[in-house]
């Protein structure tokens, strides 16, 4: 059967993907972050995954305003990577794994999770962006990718509690599927920041390095962390966040911490990443 081997929660900034696509990575100001996703990339090509299912969020790239999927599941073959005003990233088009993903889709509806289902989907920096910093720069992507692109964008997100225990059903569907796969599971976004308004910059480390310790030891006390508290504590950007519960809820109740690793600044964004595998 296929199997969910281990989680990965990352930030997907933006202008990360533009470091990397201008070759500026080695600038004093950007060379922290990248050093700190070095030992991911070894422990990514260890692991070998099959597949990612990659948790993330569109930005108006492929979905805007007159559509907004809460939970939108990519079956696809291929998912382009998106023109978001700069032309596509230089980056390879993601390959799908359209068996897996239908049968997710399946799996979930019958479970009682009415998600979108997707066939055709360009990509934004949403999902571009943590897999250059987790496989690096490469003409083919090393795994296929089934995108699970999640609302965070137009009130009302789902709630952190809904995202988890949707991790739980895509780890249902996924141990259900017939073939030998090893998969990763990833949660993208936050992790603080705010983009607009007077509260523009907003970072808050201790709310960031709460959340990740409960993302550990207590997944499902933090799922019951309301929005407004995403909000005030986080910035109105950092309720992304709830994307990594979904990761987490894909995982066993117990898990090692294999890496964690925070940095600010990079924008106007807390970068945040951990690695969590079933013991
Ligand atoms: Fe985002």
């Amino acid at each position: 059967m296929a199997n969910i081997v281990a989680g990965v929660a990352t930030s997907h900034v933006p202008a990360v993907g533009a470091a990397i696509d201008n070759k500026r990575t080695e600038e004093p100001y950007w060379q922290p972050v990248f050093k700190g996703y070095e030992p991911s990339k070894k422990w990514i090509a260890e692991v070998k995954p099959d597949v990612v299912i990659l948790v993330y969020n569109d930005h108006a790239s492929a979905f805007s305003l007159e559509l907004i999927p809460t939970f939108a599941l990519g079956c696809a073959a291929e998912f382009p990577p998106a023109d978001e005003g700069w032309g596509p990233r230089p980056v390879p088009t993601v390959q799908g794994q359209p068996e897996l993903a239908w049968h997710i889709a399946q799996s979930l509806i019958l479970d009682e999770f009415d998600i979108t289902i997707v066939n055709k989907m360009e990509v934004d920096h949403g999902l571009t962006v943590p897999m250059s910093l987790m496989f690096g720069e490469v003409a083919e992507w090393p795994v296929k990718v089934i995108p699970l692109a999640v609302n965070v964008v137009q009130y009302p997100p789902p709630t952190g509690n809904r995202c988890f225990q949707l991790g739980k059903a895509i780890r249902r569907a996924v141990e259900s599927f017939p073939q030998e796969l090893k998969v990763v599971i990833f949660g993208t976004g936050g992790m603080s920041h705010q983009l607009q308004g007077p509260r523009a910059g907003l970072i808050n480390k201790e709310f960031d390095a709460r959340f990740l310790d409960r993302l550990v030891s207590d997944p499902q006390g933090l799922s019951k962390l309301p929005h407004v508290e995403y909000l005030r504590e986080a910035g109105s950007e950092g309720v992304e966040m709830v994307m990594w519960l979904i990761m987490r809820g894909a995982l066993d109740e117990r898990v090692d911490e294999v890496y964690r690793f925070y940095h600010v600044p990079a924008s106007n964004t807390a970068v945040g990443h951990i690695i969590l595998q079933n013991t």
